[in-house]
């Protein structure tokens, strides 16, 4: 069972857990097991407290703001391509940015309150896959083969590199703030749990994800002086019905065509520059990019650690530091918005808006909010599992939080089925002048970043600019949705200037998801 997570202390009370499969039977017996091993909190708490006071989980501390000002730091101080003109480098790796908030949180209109919030979170950031780590470790060995006869002087740092890179695992700097986002949740909503109203987490089965919510649920449950006990996650396999991934729809496209062209517009020349740099490497376009998105993935794998963390009293300096990887300077300010456009388009047309068969992998998931945010049954015909949302044990209607934990692609969908971030035309796989439009509403990285999260906010409203009627409930009800933090304008469902709907409107206006898709769902099976 997956109870409650992987833990440190979990050897000591919590009984270990099974493979990445959900059983159903013993979900039912749940309920008293977390009693079970609950009820002794006492000296659950103790321990908890113990370690934290060694430092032993200093990462976790609420003082302990965690590296995005370091790396600004780093960036700035960067060679060329930082700093100038507000331009962030770390911010221009689409979906391998590190996350960062895009707007400063801001309160709910006033006489709203909000009584319940529904996140969907990505996991945070990871090693590459093992797709795309095969072209960057082409090309590294290419550029190690003629390690020798480099010319450029930025590129002397490749005599003594070595790659060391996993594959498709969390990192410790994703697993840091997936950590420091369940403390956020807690701290910014901890009027919506109580030990009788516990958040209710599901999770993807990647393993990545499913880390990401533990270091969550653990972040969640510190923040809150362990009252409320490490939550249950429900994994969803991802061979079965799942709403947290895009695994269901066998006739949807790929981005490769778009992507592609656009990689033969802007490619090209720094293949060339970099040749210059190291004569006889023969990269191939692919390695290019490959190089480009190994300045992110090398440069969030190495977070460095204080020296003698147990010996600091200062916490802030125990935080975890992003240094830009010394790869990143093979690639100028230009480079990297070309490197972020191939991020945009690849979405845009991997299950976006540009993707026929996109957004209908959304549905299932929008169909299962509507559900909470009207406390109602699941009505869905697309990638749902009917056994687990019909039970209440593994649907449960009625909680302040709920918490889900997914993948890049699949919140793209997710967005494009609700509307978000709509465009009035397709990206152009290769703009005008091979310049990105820097005013362009579709910029992965504030959408998808590691760590990324949507949280749809459920508000209750009084005063006469709210509430049109008294006595039903429904019409006090509003939405707000929140995409790393910037609140979405919902023109959808005609929203206020705040951004909030009301949560009939709102409703009202999922109609794609509430018909299945529209037919989308039944074109994923004419392969
Ligand atoms: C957090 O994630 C890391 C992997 O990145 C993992 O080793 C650790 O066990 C996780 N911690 C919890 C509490 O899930
Ligand atoms: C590579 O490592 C050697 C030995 O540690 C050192 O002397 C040299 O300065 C390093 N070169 C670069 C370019 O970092
Ligand atoms: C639905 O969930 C149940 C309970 O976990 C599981 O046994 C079943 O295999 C799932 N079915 C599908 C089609 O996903
Ligand atoms: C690049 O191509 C040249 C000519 O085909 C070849 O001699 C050389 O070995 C290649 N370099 C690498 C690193 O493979
Ligand atoms: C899984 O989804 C398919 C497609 O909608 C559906 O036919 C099937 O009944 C679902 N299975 C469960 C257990 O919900």
């Amino acid at each position: 069972m997956h109870a409650s997570c992987s833990c440190s202390w979990e050897s000591k009370t919590i009984p270990p857990r099974r493979d990445n499969d959900w059983d159903l039977q013993s979900r039912f017996k749940l309920k008293s097991k977390l009693k079970m091993y609950l009820l002794p909190g006492l000296s659950f708490g103790v321990i908890l407290y113990w370690l934290l006071s060694t430092y032993t989980l200093g990462s976790l501390g609420r003082e302990d703001r965690l590296g995005l000002e370091g790396l600004l730091e780093e960036t700035r101080g960067g060679p060329g391509h930082s700093g100038v003109g507000g331009f962030i480098v770390e911010r221009s790796w689409a979906q391998y940015s590190p996350y960062f908030p895009v707007e400063e949180y801001k309160a709910p209109p006033s006489g709203c309150t909000i009584d319940q919030i529904n996140i969907i979170q990505r996991h945070g950031a990871r090693f590459p896959t093992s797709g795309s780590s095969k072209t960057i470790i082409s090309a590294v060995t290419k550029l190690k083969a003629v390690q020798d006869t480099l010319v450029d002087p930025k590129m002397d740092f490749i005599r003594n590199y070595t790659y060391d890179l996993g594959t498709d695992d969390l990192v410790e700097f994703g697993a840091v703030q997936s950590s420091q986002a369940g403390e956020e949740a807690f701290n910014r909503y901890s009027h919506l749990v109580s030990p009788d109203n516990l958040p209710f987490i599901r999770a993807d089965g990647s393993e990545r994800v499913v880390l990401s919510a533990t270091n969550w649920t653990e972040g969640f449950s510190i923040a809150s002086s362990l009252n409320i006990p490490l939550s249950s996650i429900l994994i969803i396999p991802q061979d079965s019905n799942d709403t947290l991934d895009d695994n269901m729809c066998p006739a949807a496209g790929s981005s490769d065509e778009q992507t592609g062209e656009w990689l033969g517009a802007w490619g090209p020349d720094v293949t060339t520059r970099l040749e210059e740099g190291a004569p006889g490497a023969n990269l191939t376009l692919e390695e290019t990019y490959a190089l480009g998105t190994l300045c992110a993935f090398d440069t969030v794998a190495h977070t460095s650690t204080p020296p003698n963390p147990s010996t600091s009293k200062d916490t802030r300096t125990s935080k975890l530091k992003l240094k830009l990887s010394p790869w990143c300077n093979l690639f100028t300010q230009t480079d990297f918005k070309a490197l972020e456009y191939a991020g945009d388009l690849d979405k845009f047309y991997g299950t976006g808006y540009g993707q026929p068969l996109g957004p209908v992998q959304g549905v299932g998931y929008i169909n299962e909010l509507l559900a909470r945010l009207t406390d109602s049954p699941v009505k869905d015909h697309t990638q749902t599992n009917r056994t687990l949302d019909s039970n209440e044990e593994t649907f449960p209607l009625g909680r302040g939080l709920y918490a889900d934990f997914s993948h890049d692609n699949q919140m793209i969908a997710i967005y494009s089925a609700m509307g978000l971030f709509p465009q009035s035309s397709p990206l152009p796989p290769v703009p005008p002048s091979n310049k990105p439009d820097p005013s362009r509403t579709w910029k992965v990285s504030e959408m998808v970043p590691f760590g990324a999260r949507m949280v749809v906010e459920r508000l209750s409203c009084s005063g006469s600019s709210y509430a049109s009627a008294s006595g039903s409930t429904d019409k006090d009800k509003f939405v707000r949705v929140l995409v790393n933090d910037k609140v979405m304008p919902l023109a959808f469902c005609g929203a206020s200037q705040e951004g909030s709907c009301r949560l009939d409107k709102f409703v009202e206006s999922q109609a794609y998801a509430r018909n299945d898709g529209e037919g989308d769902f039944e074109k994923c099976f004419d392969v």
